[in-house]
């Protein structure tokens, strides 16, 4: 009887299909990861994903960098390199710096910024 391996059968065309659609691990980003590094480090005081405050809104970055081969690696060096930044009030500070060695989690938070 051959229906006996019907629905092995479909569980690995069903399984074969999933495969197909997932997305590239490379392109996927960890929305909750990236959201508690930026709540941790208190990026928030300065940037809002859509509303520019102190800072530039993530959407506006995201705009910025959009089409840019190197914008992950920009975003990454500018998350980790202290420079000044002038706000909105013409004073200077020294940006903040996130506060981790962990390379897939920083990167992962460049996404997310890049992502908006
Ligand atoms: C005191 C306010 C303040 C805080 C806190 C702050 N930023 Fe910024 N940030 C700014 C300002 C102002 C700019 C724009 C000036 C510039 O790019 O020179 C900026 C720019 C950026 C940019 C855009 C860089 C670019 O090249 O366009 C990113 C990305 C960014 N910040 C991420 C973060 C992250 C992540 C944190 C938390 C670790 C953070 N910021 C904390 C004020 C702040």
């Amino acid at each position: 009887m051959t229906y006996k391996f019907l629905p092995r059968t479909l569980m690995i065309t069903l399984a074969s299909a999933g495969l197909a659609l997932s997305v590239p691990a490379a392109a996927q980003v960890d929305e909750d990861a990236a959201k508690l590094l930026f709540k941790q480090n208190e990026c928030g005081k300065c940037h809002h994903p859509s509303q520019n405050k102190k800072g530039p809104s993530l959407k506006k970055t995201a705009k910025e960098y959009k089409g840019k081969a190197n914008a992950e690696a920009e975003v990454l060096k500018h998350l980790t390199t202290p420079k000044k930044v002038k706000l909105d009030d013409g004073s200077e500070e020294d940006h903040k710096i996130v506060d981790s060695k962990d390379q897939k989690a920083l990167s992962n938070l460049a996404k997310w910024i890049l992502s908006h």
